[in-house]
Order: structure tokens, then sequence, then C-alpha cells
């Protein structure tokens, strides 16, 4: 789950999927990055960890890092929040075959909305929208990855 801070959304993603997927009992290896490295080593923003606490999920313990180059051959699939992180990763990637795993979050879920808003600007209300948003998408990619892996 990558995005651009690392504080925010993809936290908030990276929370979400390792909750859904633990509840089905999937041994999936899930981690969050940002295409900066501005908040390295900071916890994900307060306003994310108060929306994901109150839906009962702690991700506190996260830290934020920046995007690797090993990334891509440690994961199968790299969902991104926005077009912007799209294009940065896209730099990154030397192979076709890196690139080609690098989906819109939102547009693997079979979402109109091809970007997650980012929540940094806004208030915790705009955080709640993120973490509804991340939640329907997470549901959707996590029966797309089953799916196209039977
Ligand atoms: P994120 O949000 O990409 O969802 O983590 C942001 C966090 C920090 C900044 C921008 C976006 N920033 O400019 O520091």
């Amino acid at each position: 789950m990558v995005c651009l801070g690392n504080i925010c959304r993809s936290p908030m993603a990276e929370g979400i999927f390792k909750d859904k997927i633990k509840q089905l009992k999937l041994n999936w290896k899930v981690d969050s990055a940002g295409t900066s490295s501005w908040h390295q080593g900071d916890k994900p923003d307060k306003r994310a960890i108060a929306e994901m606490k109150r839906k009962g999920i702690d991700i506190s313990s996260q830290r934020s890092r920046p995007f690797l180059p090993s990334d891509f051959s440690e994961f199968q699939k790299i969902f991104v929040m926005d077009e912007n992180n799209k294009r940065d990763l896209l730099e990154y990637a030397q192979t076709d075959r890196q690139a080609k795993k690098i989906e819109l979050l939102l547009t693997y879920a079979g979402h109109d909305m091809l970007s997650v808003p980012d929540p940094y600007y806004g208030t915790e209300k705009d955080f709640e929208a993120t973490y509804t948003l991340l939640n329907d998408a997470c549901d959707k990619v996590i029966d797309r990855l089953i799916k196209e892996n039977a």
C-alpha cells in the first residue's frame, strides 16, 4: 500500500487490509510505504490512528518508510492511492514486470473514482471518509485477489 507520506492513507489501508486477511486466515505479507521519505520513522498521523482506533484497529505501532526498489521483488502487487503515486513509482520501475505490479487501489477494486483523496489537510470527517472508502476497496481487492489466485 503506497501513498505520498505513508502517514495517512497507506497506513490506514495496511491496517484495514491486515485486519481483513487475518479474519479470513490468509497468510499474506502486507506492508505500506511512501513515495517520499518526508515522514520516515514517524507514526501515522494522530487523526489516522484515532479514526482506526474508533473502528477497532490499532495502527499506532506502524512507522513511515519510503518505498524501496526491493519492494518490487518482495511484493506481487503494489497498490497506490492516487495517480501521482503511480507516476512516481513508474519512474522507479526497471522492467515491464515491475511496472505491471503497480495498480491504482480503487481501479483494481472496480471503483469509479481513481484516487483516494488525501485527508492530510482535511478534518476528522475526511479521515472517516478515507476509512469508509478504503474499507470498501479492501473488501473488493481481497475478493479479486482470491479469485485471480484460485
Ligand atoms: P498521505 O498524506 O500521503 O496519505 O500519508 C500526506 C501526508 C503528509 C504530507 C502529504 C500527504 N505532507 O505534505 O507532509
